[in-house]
């Protein structure tokens, strides 16, 4: 399950570098319509575009981040002094977790959302733990 892990991260780093240059496509027209809505000097339009186009940003960057720790703990596996099934249960806890934190952080749906963050949570929990342990 640390292959998978790994290769999770590794992958889900590519994928959401997409969004990443989606975001970049999307910058120019997003800065005009803020600009306008500015222009028209209405605030509740001007927090709209702006919440929303953070939404996704947000989404993008915790993805990528979350990504980015599946990969360490991938890395420090070896160190962890956990059993296999606690292992095998902490990397499934990390990729569930990312998926569901960043995936539900774009559609912004709190629910899913909230279970990816605590799935995520416990997993750098048990990975705290079981490093220590490891020591
Ligand atoms: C090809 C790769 C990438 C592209 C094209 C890309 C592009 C972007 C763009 C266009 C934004 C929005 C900027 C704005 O708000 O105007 C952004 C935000 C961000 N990106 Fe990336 N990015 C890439 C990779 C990464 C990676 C590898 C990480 C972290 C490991 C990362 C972390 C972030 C963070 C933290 C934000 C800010 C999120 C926020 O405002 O809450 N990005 N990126
Ligand atoms: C389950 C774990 C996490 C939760 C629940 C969480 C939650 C949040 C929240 C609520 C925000 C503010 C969003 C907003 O108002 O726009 C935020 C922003 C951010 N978080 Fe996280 N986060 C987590 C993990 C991480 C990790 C591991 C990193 C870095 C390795 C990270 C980096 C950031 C960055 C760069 C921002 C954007 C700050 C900004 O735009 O000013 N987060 N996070």
């Amino acid at each position: 399950m640390t292959t998978a892990l790994g290769v999770f991260g590794l992958c889900y780093l590519f994928v959401w570098c997409f969004v990443g240059l989606y975001l970049g496509i999307k910058h120019e027209s997003h800065v005009e319509e803020l600009e306008s809505s500015a222009k028209k000097g209405s605030l509740t339009d001007y927090f709209g575009i702006w919440s929303a186009w953070k939404m996704h940003a947000g989404a993008h960057g915790h993805a990528l981040l979350l990504a980015l720790i599946c990969i360490i703990v991938a890395l420090i596996m070896p160190q962890i002094g956990l059993a296999d099934m606690a292992k095998t249960i902490l990397a499934v806890l990390l990729i569930v977790g990312t998926v569901l934190a960043s995936v539900f952080h774009w559609f912004y749906f709190k629910p899913l959302l909230g279970l990816g963050s605590a799935l995520f949570l416990i997993g750098i929990l048990m990975t705290i733990v079981g490093f220590v342990k490891g020591l």
